[in-house]
């Protein structure tokens, strides 16, 4: 599906590492070229015309933002450089000034480490408790095991909305309501779910978004924090620096601009925003439903086939998302990558950053196949072909 949009799939390669990143449609690669080529102007800094159509592009992407994601407000929409720094900054900028000794955090262990060392830091530096929500027989959260860990102390409820490994969909509008009304902020990883699903932060109700650009078509050093207004206004910067000052004069006197300014000190990643812009277009453009439809629909059709090898242990037999992690029984997983590589198939190997997981799966490494709309069975075909001689893996895997 739309397989002529991307470049890189002229190249020789079957691509099944999307949840790392994601593969870029030409109009985002001609966005930035575009922008270096014929206005390669600073943002918000110059009185000449190149440098105004910067402005305009620039903010230009962040009302699409605010769009696709049906925020109430543009100024609700942050540029960060990625995921990561959206959740430092919502842990360190708006928890770190909130939490008190005793408070306690709830996250699980099958977080990415982007949304628990941010975390570990709060109880490390501030005497608060970071607690593990239980997952049940699938890995899956459930709101109830989230009750069984809740407690008058919770402050916080930080989790994604799919997971990396697991590729779970957390049911997060369930699960803000019930917090609210506990008066609990949740924050959401976005990162694995922005991509593949329709996200709207008003029916999810949920107080801070952190997602990436790069995961969604778009280009790399470019994430989005998104916060409640109210919420956003109390998130302390953590940089300080020239484009989010109002005027300073001594240090008694800083004057900050308002949000979302304040929050994007220093010269912002210009190329990248811009060219968001179409990766947005490009979404809407196909549908993320349809993307959605398309993914699960591979998914489908390669658990199918792998349930038949009987070599094969799947980590996440039940998950919505096209995120499918397994192992080749008695064989580390980073040959087995290695192994496919030799045949061009890009796969994820090792702990992928979800470090704790193993404490709930007993599994330290696995294969990662995430999936993509303009992936096809063809190319799955190829990939359970090779998955299936297990002495041929062997033989191959150095
Ligand atoms: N978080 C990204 C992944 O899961 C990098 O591969």
């Amino acid at each position: 599906m739309n397989r002529e949009d991307f470049p890189m799939l002229n190249n020789d390669i079957i691509y099944l590492d999307n949840s790392a990143t994601s593969l870029k449609p030409k109009c985002v690669i001609d966005k930035i070229v575009d922008y270096y080529e014929n206005y390669s102007a600073n943002a918000h800094r110059g009185d000449y015309d190149i440098s105004y159509k910067v402005d305009l592009e620039y903010e230009n992407t962040r009302d699409k933002v605010a769009e696709y994601i049906n925020a109430k407000d543009k100024e609700e929409i942050v540029f960060t450089s990625g995921t990561t720094e959206s959740l430092n900054m919502i842990a360190t900028g708006f928890f770190a000034n909130l939490i008190e000794e005793g408070d306690e955090i709830l996250i699980t262990t099958s977080e990415h480490a982007s949304n628990v060392l941010p975390w570990f830091r709060l109880e490390n530096e501030y005497g608060c408790k970071v607690n593990y929500i239980p997952l049940d027989s699938n890995y899956h959260v459930t709101l109830d095991n989230i009750k069984k860990v809740v407690t008058p102390k919770t402050k916080v409820i930080a989790l994604a909305q799919v997971t990396n490994v697991v590729g779970d969909v957390r049911p997060i509008k369930e699960i803000c309501k019930f917090a609210h009304e506990r008066d609990i902020f949740v924050v959401v990883d976005g990162a694995q779910s922005l991509p593949h699903m329709k996200v709207d932060v008003q029916d999810l109700d949920c107080d801070f978004l952190a997602f990436s650009a790069h995961k969604m078509y778009g280009p790399t050093g470019l994430g989005i924090l998104y916060a409640k207004k109210e919420l956003l206004n109390n998130l302390e910067p953590i940089n300080l620096g020239g484009g989010m000052n109002e005027s300073f004069d001594s240090p008694q006197e800083i004057l900050l601009k308002e949000v979302p300014t304040r929050l994007e000190a220093g010269t912002p990643n210009i190329a990248s925003v811009i060219a968001f812009g179409p990766a947005i277009d490009y979404i809407n453009k196909v549908g993320i439903d349809n993307i959605n439809r398309r993914e699960l629909h591979l998914r489908k059709y390669l658990i199918d086939k792998l349930v038949k090898i009987p070599h094969i242990d799947i980590i996440n037999l039940e998950a919505d998302s096209g995120i499918v992690t397994f192992n080749v029984t008695d064989v580390f997983s980073q040959d087995v990558a290695f192994y496919l590589n030799k045949y061009q198939i890009c796969v994820r190997a090792g702990n992928h950053c979800a470090k704790i997981l193993k404490n709930a799966t007993k599994v330290t490494n696995t294969l990662r196949v995430s999936l993509a709309f303009y992936n096809t069975e063809s190319e799955i075909d190829t990939l359970v072909d090779l998955l299936s001689n297990k002495d041929k893996i062997i033989k191959e895997m150095f």
